[in-house]
């Protein structure tokens, strides 16, 4: 049945206005409609609504926009009463929804000119089967508009984006293109990219960007080591040396545990939840004080538990993320068996990282072992009565999604369902939160890059936590915990706001 809806729609002559404005339209909605047939439907009424479109089928990729803050093909889009229609960020706007896309042209043109000749390798299944994914690139730049380092660049470019990496990615599978991007200045960007899976959500096409991005990254480790930056290459040693990217000697993981009862799995593992520690939690100050946290809910909670002492090693995280696959493997394998030797059934992390680390990329090395995340091992205590609350925290909190927890496994109930549980506590949510959340800006080797010019993702992520009103902002990563603690204090946000990490608000409720 038809129904009349209102929507607001950006509009914008630069010829004529100095900036542009949203107008709402009031129009029938048919069923099914689509974005771009609502805007037809206006313009048959006179609205002469700028936009684009060719195919009206999702295959031309010219009618993206920003639908509702993020980005989207207007011709695959149900139409909604109350949406709001904007063109793609960061790029100079040619008349109302129409951006101008001759900066991506551009970049596209010199990348392939920079790319010169070199016989192309035969391609195992993997790389065929993603080669078939760059084929089905459209082009629609929803990815650009959906990147929080693009964003924070203001659409400069020098960080090449996502829809440049599939192109990059074919270009080194694909024998007719000439392929020596490895020339360009382009191999910066590259690990600029914080693996943060916002472009990947928004694809239309559903194009394991990801995927392509952590191939290019092997590709040059493998091929230019010498194009590595040194920042990547001295974290990758570490892990290599000391077995965590922070270069401390392997005998001082335990120091964070002094004088506190951490029982060895040894004695629990046949029986009891394998507690992995993870590298920040063992060597960062800060992130210290919150294995200490774990360590006194799991006591208050009497949670049969054991970790693996100075035997544990890193996860590999960051060494998969920044493309050092040999390395990766080896750790993975090490592990596995370190896992297996102690008859490990179930293992609980602090980290997103290591969560997604563990439970989907073991299974590939023989790893298959039922790993939680805090997050989901607290939730459970709660509905199974074994936690509960007496303090009150009568405070304001707003969450930060973990990329790693929510867009890579899809959990976002569980921290809020502990939030809920503990009296006091008021949640409020950021302007992006669930799929839409941006990224802080530490994943993918970011926590040890500096390269970013201008406002961090960090900082416009904090940006939108100060805005909340909020008391706390609370994460559920040390990479989030670290990234934001320094964004609110850069910010000059300190004195408003603090950052926290849930156990610690988990272990003051208990
Ligand atoms: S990778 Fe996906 S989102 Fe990016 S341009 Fe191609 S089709 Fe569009
Ligand atoms: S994963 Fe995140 S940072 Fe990397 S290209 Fe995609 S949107 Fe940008
Ligand atoms: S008009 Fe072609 S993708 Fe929408």
């Amino acid at each position: 049945m038809d129904e009349t809806i209102k929507i607001r729609v950006f509009r914008f002559d630069p010829d004529t206005e100095e900036e542009g404005r949203l107008e709402e339209y009031t129009l029938k909605k048919e069923s099914g409609m689509r974005v771009l047939g609502a805007l037809k439907a206006l313009n048959e009424k006179g609205a002469a609504i700028a936009f684009r479109y060719s195919c009206e089928e999702w295959a031309c990729g010219s009618c993206s926009m920003v639908i509702n803050g993020v980005p989207r093909l207007a011709c695959k889009e149900e139409i909604q009463n109350g949406m709001v229609l904007e063109p793609l960020p960061d790029l100079p706007i040619l008349k109302d929804l129409v951006a101008d896309r001759s900066k991506v042209n551009e970049k596209q043109a010199e990348l392939y000119h920079l790319l010169k000749s070199k016989a192309g390798a035969k391609l195992d299944y993997e790389s065929q089967m993603r080669m078939w994914n760059t084929i089905n690139c459209i082009e629609c730049d929803v990815c650009l508009g959906s990147c929080p380092i693009l964003h924070t660049k203001g659409g400069s470019y020098d960080y090449i984006g996502p829809e440049f990496m599939v192109s990059l990615f074919r270009s080194q599978t694909d024998t007719r293109i000439e392929k020596n991007f490895l020339e360009s200045k382009t191999k910066t960007g590259i690990w600029e990219c914080s693996t943060c899976k916002s472009c990947e959500e928004n694809c239309p096409q559903t194009i394991p960007i990801n995927d392509f991005i952590v191939s290019l990254r092997q590709h040059i480790i493998e091929e230019q080591p010498v194009r590595v930056p040194p920042a990547i290459r001295d974290l990758n040693e570490s892990l290599y040396k000391f077995h965590n990217p922070y270069g401390k000697s392997k005998t001082k993981r335990m120091d964070w545990a002094e004088g506190l009862n951490v029982p060895d799995i040894k004695e629990n593992g046949k029986k009891g939840v394998l507690y992995f520690v993870g590298c920040a939690q063992c060597y960062n100050p800060r992130d210290q004080e919150v294995a200490r946290a774990m360590i006194d809910v799991f006591h208050k909670v009497k949670v049969d538990f054991g970790t693996l002492g100075a035997e544990e090693a890193c996860c590999g995280d960051v060494a998969l993320r920044t493309g050092e696959m040999g390395l990766f493997e080896e750790i993975a394998s090490v592990n596995i068996e370190n896992f297996k030797k102690f008859s490990v059934k179930k293992i609980v992390t602090t980290s997103p990282h290591c969560y997604d680390t563990l439970k989907n990329k073991y299974p590939k090395y023989g790893g298959d072992f039922e790993v939680l995340h805090y997050t989901q091992l607290i939730e459970e205590l709660i509905e199974t009565g074994k936690l509960t609350f007496s303090n009150r925290i009568d405070k304001t909190v707003t969450f930060h999604d973990p990329c790693f927890l929510g867009r890579y496994n899809g959990i976002y109930e569980s921290p809020r369902k502990i939030m809920k549980a503990i009296p006091g506590l008021r949640i409020v949510e950021m302007a992006e939160s669930r799929e839409k959340s941006e990224c802080c800006g530490g994943g993918g080797g970011g926590n040890w890059m500096d390269i970013r010019t201008g406002e961090r993702v960090a900082e416009r992520r904090a940006t939108q936590a100060a805005e909340t009103g909020a008391d706390i902002l609370l994460v559920a990563c040390p990479f989030c915990l670290a990234m934001f603690e320094d964004a609110v204090k850069t910010k000059g946000y300190d004195e408003k706001i603090e950052v926290k990490q849930l156990i610690e608000l988990v272990q003051q409720a208990i």
